[in-house]
């Protein structure tokens, strides 16, 4: 066939969701995925390659021999090391912010900074190196209070703590224990925000964006949004609390000052933004943190309802030509569940076989995260192992349908949360 090819950086649910949509657009021949997962192995117009998603010089050398003409960059990994730099100096065409954009996610120091240089909404904070000081802090101020390990810590270097005393043992261990290794050696204490959070992600290229379909996603591991953080249970599009106004003051308060600020400090961004937001009582938006990517599992159901071609719209990124596009959404609501591995967000089984794949799901979709092929059987391989998705006519109906599909699929040890969508059920 004559198209283009594409390649696909990551291995998660993300990419998988990615690849998928990627897939549909008719001026794509193949998806190549590196390394992709079992779900990859088995899409439509889609072949894993086993070359890994930090592996910049293997990456370029595939892209060479492979004839691919565009590439996407699904984690932050390989964003934080560079790679996107260095494919543009081999004029390479990939999508994704260049290391030092991509900042915005990697130092959560360097981005606090950022927000309080330019105005932009977000809670008070300081940084800390030494225990000592950082627990006198906490003493004088008082809880709640969030404590935050500097870096890229996988999502598990927030705590919120109620108590002070939660409080000073967090950044004990961070500061002292050294649990989270480099990442902890600094820690940001900020004031806890009060509100709903939503997931605001726009495809950004220096000073234009278009904003994708609004997601929110359930953080903790157990039903009722209790028990520790993870990468993410859940989500769904688009987001209740995410209003006209809300989605308005989001653009106009946060993603323009942070565009034009980012061009006005010589690191234009281009790539997805991701702004994780607290959206307090009267609509304000507070920026939490920033990604530099798609979230997971939100890039699930929004790409779920993107009616309109992926390719065309990051090629127009790219190409300087954000403005002429605006993507199709679907009105029906999507939501995706994730189904995890035994122990998630703590130390998980691997190699368990997962049945019930091979039936027909309708119109729900799984999606694959933590998986992997062996001997024609599919494996678990990481925590969060799949995210089955489904639509409706409303959340209700997009939630009956996700579980649906997760009703035929088990696995020994298999967890997921029961309740995904529930605060946006609760609104309608
Ligand atoms: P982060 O990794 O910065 O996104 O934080 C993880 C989670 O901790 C967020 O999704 C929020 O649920 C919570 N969180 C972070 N910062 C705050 C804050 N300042 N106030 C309240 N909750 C917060
Ligand atoms: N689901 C949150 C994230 O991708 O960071």
């Amino acid at each position: 066939m004559n198209g283009l090819r594409v390649l696909v950086i990551g291995s998660g649910g993300r990419e998988h969701a990615i690849a998928w949509k990627l897939a549909q657009s008719p001026r794509v021949s193949e998806v190549l995925v590196a390394p992709g997962n079992a779900g990859t192995a088995h899409e439509t117009k889609c072949r894993n390659v086993a070359v890994e998603a930090e592996n910049i010089a293997g990456l370029i050398e595939l892209v060479r021999s492979e004839k691919i003409g565009f590439t996407v960059v699904g984690p932050e990994g390989p964003l934080a090391l560079g790679l996107v730099d260095e494919f543009r100096q081999h004029k390479l065409r990939v999508f994704g912010p260049t290391k030092a954009a991509a900042q915005l996610e990697a130092s959560k120091a360097f981005t606090k900074d950022f927000l309080a240089r330019h105005r932009i909404p977000t809670a008070q904070y300081r940084v800390f190196t030494e225990a000592q000081s950082a627990c006198e802090y906490i003493t004088e101020h008082g809880a709640p209070i969030v404590i935050k390990a500097d870096g890229l810590a996988a999502g598990k270097g927030v705590v919120v703590a109620l108590t002070v005393t939660e409080a000073l043992d967090a950044v004990r261990e961070m500061l002292s224990g050294n649990k989270l290794g480099a990442a902890g050696a600094r820690v940001v204490i900020e004031d806890f925000l009060d509100g709903e959070e939503a997931s605001f992600i726009v495809v950004a290229a220096g000073h234009d964006y278009v904003p994708l379909a609004s997601a929110q996603d359930h953080k903790r591991i157990f039903d009722g949004d209790r028990g520790p953080n993870t990468g993410g249970m859940g989500a769904y599009s688009p987001a209740p609390v995410v209003t006209a106004e809300v989605h308005a003051r989001a653009c106009r308060e946060v993603i323009e000052p942070t565009l034009k600020g980012m061009m006005a400090e010589g690191v234009p961004f281009t790539g997805f933004l991701y702004a994780g937001l607290m959206i307090r009582k009267d609509g304000a938006p507070f920026v939490i943190e920033f990604n530099a990517r798609l979230g997971d599992p939100e890039t699930q159901p929004i790409l779920f309802r993107l009616d309109s071609d992926l390719l065309d719209l990051l090629e127009a990124a790219v190409d300087g030509k954000l403005k002429q596009t605006t993507p199709r959404w679907n009105s029906k609501p999507a939501l995706g569940v994730v189904m995890a591995a035994e122990g998630y967000p703590g130390t998980v089984s691997k190699g368990d076989v997962i049945s019930g794949l091979d039936v027909d799901f309708g119109a729900a979709k799984v999606f694959h995260a933590g998986t992997t092929q062996k001997d024609g059987r599919t494996l678990t391989s990481g925590g969060r192992v799949l995210c089955v998705v489904g639509s409706g006519t409303d959340i209700a109906a997009a939630q009956g349908s996700a579980y649906e599909g997760v009703k035929k699929i088990s696995w020994r040890g298999e967890q997921h949360r029961s309740d995904i969508g529930w605060r946006a059920l609760t609104k309608s």
